[in-house]
């Protein structure tokens, strides 16, 4: 299949999407910052079960950086993004720069609490009101039926399912699950970071947390089991814990065995100067 059209003004988007629209028919959009591996690709296939249309945002968000994270070395790769996305039957990419996404003079940012405030919001302060800053002017760009995220950065899910309900946005949220390699690694596209060695220690972190996660099921000691599974990750070669701890699924509020609800176990952790995420259900 050939690339797909890739538009960059809101005015270009808007008319492309109200065609569809005035045709009765629904689009679904997978929102990405580019780099794209084979799980944003599950997300575009997904997208296109979900609704007649596939759009796929290809935006890194400079807003959701902080000053000492990795937005200059961010990878980019627009061309081999276009052929990967016109393969698996994107419709449109909607591709703008930054100047169109955040025009001279823009001042309106929404600052969400609650589910963003615990885990990466403490260790990356003002990353969720980027993120949900530009998931609300991508839903109000696009005006999708449906928004498609993947469960492998699960807080940033339950923020923007937050968001949506909050502002009552007119999207539903659809969640895909962790796409993986063989060896367990949760696929993102600061994989790209690790050396030869950092990829082969990388599936600890995966192990680490069905370590837990066995330990939480059977209402056994998560502290003591969270001790071992940080042990573990140093051991393997990782340089540097944030966290592993186990969560309300929903709220991320610290979990209780006894209420019965689902839990989920995140973690992120560093691998000399890459710092990875994963998260599974208890
Ligand atoms: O998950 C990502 O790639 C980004 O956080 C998102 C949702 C595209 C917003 O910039």
């Amino acid at each position: 299949m050939p690339p797909p059209r890739i538009v960059r003004t809101v005015k270009a988007l808007r008319s492309a999407v109200q065609k569809w629209r005035a045709a009765g028919e629904s689009v679904a959009l997978v929102p990405t910052m580019g780099a794209l591996h084979d799980g944003h690709l599950t997300l575009v296939s997904l997208a296109r079960r979900k609704a007649d249309w596939a759009v796929v945002s290809i935006f890194v968000n400079p807003t959701q950086f902080g000053p000492t994270e990795d937005l200059s070395r961010y990878p980019r790769d627009e061309a081999g993004d276009a052929r990967k996305l016109g393969a698996a039957g994107t419709d449109l990419i909607w591709a703008p720069a930054a100047e169109e996404m955040y025009p001279d003079g823009f001042a309106t940012t929404i600052v969400p609490k609650g589910a963003a405030l615990p885990l990466e919001g403490e260790f990356r302060p003002h990353h969720f009101a980027g993120v949900a800053t530009v998931c609300t002017k991508l839903f109000s760009q696009v005006t999708p039926d449906a928004a498609i995220f993947g469960e492998k950065d699960y807080q940033q899910l339950c923020v923007i399912r937050q968001t949506v309900a909050d502002l009552n946005l007119p999207v539903k949220i659809v969640a895909a699950p962790t796409s993986r390699d063989r060896d367990g690694l949760a696929r993102s596209s600061r994989n790209a970071y690790l050396t030869a060695d950092e990829r082969e220690a990388a599936p600890a972190l995966n192990r680490a947390l069905k370590g837990i996660a066995a330990i939480a099921a059977k209402g056994g000691l998560i502290n003591k089991a969270i001790d071992v599974a940080t042990h573990d990750l140093l051991q393997a070669g990782f340089t540097k814990v944030d966290y592993l701890t186990v969560r309300d699924a929903e709220t991320l509020a610290p979990f209780e065995a006894k209420a019965g609800r689902p839990g989920r176990v995140l973690g992120a952790a560093w691998l000399g100067t890459t710092r990875l995420i994963d998260n599974i259900a208890v």
